[in-house]
């Protein structure tokens, strides 16, 4: 398997622990305040995350070169400033507002570099028989 898509899998999981983590804190205390910050840890941090490494082992083809490593930066980061952000935001910290809106837009950057790679035609290796490499 690819390593970014090894790489992808992992942090995935974390933020499925994080995730669920907070759902189990919002179900014992009863306090569903932070169930955005919830929500998107799960879907853009563990299901879409795990989605785009799933992508790279069965294209590992798409997964050569610099640029699928500088997705997984960008989309990481903007996941994570986003989620953090929009926890505080929605414990009542109206400060983050500005922080969330920064993560969003990073998040979506590392999506548009996804779309890049998915929609460009495969390298010349991706057309090379696997006993040729
Ligand atoms: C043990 C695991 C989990 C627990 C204890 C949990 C708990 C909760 C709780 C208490 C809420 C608030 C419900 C409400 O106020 O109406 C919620 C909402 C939500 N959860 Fe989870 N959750 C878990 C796992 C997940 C996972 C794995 C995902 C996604 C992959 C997810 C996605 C969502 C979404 C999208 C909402 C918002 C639903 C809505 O808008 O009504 N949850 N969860």
């Amino acid at each position: 398997m690819p390593r970014i898509a090894e790489l992808f899998f992992k942090t995935a999981i974390v933020f499925l622990v994080i995730g669920i983590g907070i759902g189990l804190m919002m179900a014992i205390s009863q306090n569903h305040a932070v169930m955005g910050a919830h929500a998107h840890i799960n879907l853009l941090g563990w299901v879409t995350s795990a989605l785009f490494g799933g992508y790279y082992a069965l294209n590992p083809a798409k997964a050569e070169g610099r640029l699928p490593m500088t997705h997984y930066a960008v989309y990481t980061i903007g996941v994570v400033v986003m989620t953090a952000s929009l926890y505080m935001l929605l414990s009542g910290n109206t400060a983050f507002e500005t922080p969330v809106a920064i993560g969003s837009m990073i998040t979506f950057l590392g999506v548009l570099i996804f779309a890049w790679i998915a929609f460009a035609p495969a390298g010349q290796r991706a057309a090379r028989p696997i006993a040729a490499e």
